[in-house]
């Protein structure tokens, strides 16, 4: 099983550290256009596979991609981070064509690769990878709502004093400041609702939390975060890889689920072996469809300052 990454920056490195470590592949290319950063953070990591007990191959390139042939997955990592104070949307003009040329260089030496989009505006970047190219639907995949739920599970892990491990939640929705629609009606502590145990206010405050945690993050760090982004896109690798048809929330092409056409925003998906098995429907109270839809026009609005 050999994986592409692109972008040998915190996140794709991160997430080929993920990959390494959970052992499942046999080879991980991390791919940048800065000379011999990706060969040196390649090398760095190898560095720890007598350590860290793995025996996956990583081997960095500098803007070669006849060395990513045959990926059966690739990641994109590259583009511009955000900036404290800055919307992932304002990274839009810079990073479309940085993943369209990606993207493109990635299906000539791979054709048959399932993409991963992770670079920001993710759900337009994942819009823009459906538009130019010829990929499948169920083959481009939007890495968002993993790494939301990620936090929304954190957050409500700390607002009930609860171990981490007993919470299940999932965001859906734009990956947007704005946009994210954390399912608190589905929210669960070890199968028992997590308003049994939250007020009103204090999962609205989960939620808002939720909403902006790229953004605390970057105004903590000066830049975007990276190891929980990275984690996250390792499990989508991971269950693509091992086909082990897990659910979560990405971002994929909708025609007509979830009321929605023609947009690529997050819904909660199958996935295996075939990248996106299929999108699963789930009951929405009225507010979460009104959410769903409000995010709906806020990714369309981004959607239409591409030039496809
Ligand atoms: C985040 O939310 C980078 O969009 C990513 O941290």
């Amino acid at each position: 099983m050999k994986v592409t990454v692109v972008g040998a920056g915190a996140v794709g490195a991160s997430c080929a550290e993920y990959i390494a470590l959970k052992d499942f592949a046999s080879e991980v290319v991390l791919l940048d256009i800065k000379e011999g950063y990706a060969e040196g953070k390649a090398m760095d990591l190898m560095q720890t596979a007598s350590l860290n007990g793995f025996d996956t191959k990583i081997t960095g390139s500098t803007n070669d991609y006849s060395k990513t042939a045959n990926s059966h997955i690739a990641v994109i990592t590259s583009g511009i981070p955000r900036k404290p104070g800055m919307t992932r949307e304002e990274l839009i003009g810079i990073n479309a064509g940085i993943v369209k040329t990606v993207s493109s260089s990635l299906i000539e030496h791979s054709p048959d690769v399932i993409l991963i989009v992770v670079s920001n505006p993710m759900d337009t970047m994942t819009y823009l990878v459906h538009k130019t190219t010829d990929l499948p639907k169920n083959k481009i995949i939007g890495m968002g709502g993993a790494l939301d739920s990620a936090r929304f599970k954190y957050r409500l892990a700390e607002a009930m004093d609860a171990p981490i491990s007993d919470v299940d939640g999932m965001v859906i929705g734009g990956h947007s400041d704005t946009g994210m629609v954390p399912l608190t009606s589905h929210a669960t502590r070890n199968s028992i609702r997590v308003s049994e145990f939250l007020n009103g206010d204090r999962l609205s405050q989960v939620a808002d939390d939720t909403k902006v945690g790229g953004a605390t993050l970057t105004k903590l760090l000066g830049t975007s975060a990276w190891y929980a982004p990275g984690a996250a896109v390792s499990a989508l690798v991971q269950a693509i890889a091992c086909d082990q048809k897990k659910m979560f929330p990405c971002s994929t092409m909708l025609e007509g689920e979830y009321g929605l056409d023609d947009i690529c925003i997050g819904v909660p998906v199958i996935l295996g072996k075939n990248g996106i098995e299929r999108i699963v429907d789930i009951p929405l109270s009225n507010a979460e469809k009104n959410k769903m839809k409000e995010s709906a026009e806020g990714v369309s609005k981004t959607n239409d300052l591409l030039t496809l």
